[in-house]
């Protein structure tokens, strides 16, 4: 096997995506995705944060790199609040992929400059970046569309990923999805794949037939990965740098991290960075306390930003572990909960603000806090 320098590079990354060779299993995900594009579907693709989606994402448009017939966009779009941004966000993505010495590049940039955008390039990337003063709202339908139009006119098929789609309900003006259904059905050459992790949103936007995107796209469900292939890859990536790690050590942090893609990444980039010899379940632990005890302050932070209420109920939820029953007089009087009505209400505001996640299972609901560290440390604390 190739030695690596190991001083290079932490090889769990916890941020981004580098290569196929740091990413874990999704070989079934992949090739499903790939096909789903490939025959023209638009795809809904769903999961809890951190699960992995974006790096998926990443993963399919690396491998369709080879792919002389497909073009990959990625847009992110979480940080936009208006119709304007979206525009700004996909035109960018556009001209960051098609160089202007390319002719739909030239094309395109013609097009964005009739506009009389303001261009400016970011410092550190090089990447061109515009402003665009619209008159009317017609004139961003306008744009839209003829982004698009151009997108279609080009020799290859175009895959765009829109990142944190659930965005676009933020916005003030209310006719984009609208808008964007009803130009998006008449492309032939442009298919989207729509991400984001509001499952109620999306799940609403999507199957809702009072909605635009009614029945519009497939939906496609992100699980965890495989416990087994991530123990696989645990152990041959601590091998690679001539790490041993104890059967016993990769079981723990699986359970610890509970198989969640970022946490288990965390965990393992904190273990690897002491490069030990031998990776036994001191190792692990220590590891682990010291990413609860560097995330302690925000915790608190938390529950400042928190009603008295729904740091107790938060609390609660994390001591019952796969709690179902949130009504059930048993979870209501344990915790001092009140009413089943209140109960419900404070699981609204803290699904609402990212902290816990509802996962539908066949006969029940699950309702479990997202964030893998701040269980523990709830857990341990209270
Ligand atoms: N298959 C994988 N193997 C190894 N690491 C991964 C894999 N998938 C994702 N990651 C890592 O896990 C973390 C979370 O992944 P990612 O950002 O893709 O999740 P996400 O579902 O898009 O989250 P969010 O909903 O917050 O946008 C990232 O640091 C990423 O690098
Ligand atoms: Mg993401």
């Amino acid at each position: 096997m190739q030695k690596i320098n190991i001083m290079q590079i932490n090889p769990f990354i916890t941020t981004g995506y580098i290569s196929g060779e740091y990413f874990c299993d999704r070989e079934k995900e992949t090739e499903h995705l790939i096909s789903l594009i490939k025959n023209g579907n638009n795809v809904t693709l769903v999961s809890q944060r951190r699960i992995g989606k974006t790096g998926l994402i990443q993963h399919v448009f690396e491998k369709l790199k080879t792919d002389t017939e497909l073009t990959t966009i990625y847009v992110d779009i979480f940080s936009t609040r208006s119709i304007e941004d979206f525009i700004k966000q996909i035109s960018e993505a556009i001209l960051k992929k098609f160089p202007d010495k390319t002719t739909i590049g030239k094309t395109f940039w013609e097009f964005i400059k009739r506009l009389r955008p303001l261009i400016t390039y970011d410092n550190i990337t090089g990447d061109p970046q515009i402003q665009i003063n619209y008159q009317t709202e017609n004139e961003k339908t306008h744009t839209l569309q003829n982004i698009f139009e151009l997108l279609e006119k080009q020799k290859n098929r175009v895959i765009i990923a829109i990142d944190e789609f659930q965005q676009i309900t933020e916005y003030p003006e209310k006719n984009l999805e609208a808008n964007l259904r009803s130009q998006i059905q008449f492309l032939k050459k442009t298919s989207f794949i729509f991400c984001g992790s509001k499952r109620k949103i999306l799940f609403d936007m999507f199957s809702n037939a009072k909605r635009p995107f009614y029945m519009s796209t497939q939906f496609m469900l992100l699980d965890k990965i495989d416990r087994a292939k991530y123990a696989d890859f645990i152990e041959n990536m601590f091998k690679k740098y001539d790490i041993t790690i104890e059967k016993e050590a990769t079981e723990l942090i699986l359970n610890l991290s509970k198989v969640y893609t970022f946490y288990t990444q965390k965990l393992c980039n904190r273990i690897f960075s002491y490069k030990p010899d031998i990776v036994c379940n001191k190792n692990v632990l220590s590891s682990f306390s010291e990413i609860l005890e560097e995330n302690r302050l925000s915790y608190l932070q938390l529950r400042e930003l928190l009603t008295k209420a729904q740091w107790n109920y938060l609390i609660a939820v994390a001591k019952e572990d796969n709690l179902s029953k949130i009504t059930g007089q048993n979870f209501l009087m344990k915790n001092k909960i009140g009413t089943a009505s209140n109960s419900k209400r404070l699981m609204e505001a803290l699904t609402e603000k990212d902290l816990i996640s509802e996962l539908p299972a066949l006969n029940e609901t699950n309702y479990t806090i997202n964030d893998v560290f701040l269980f523990h440390w709830l857990r341990e604390t209270y």
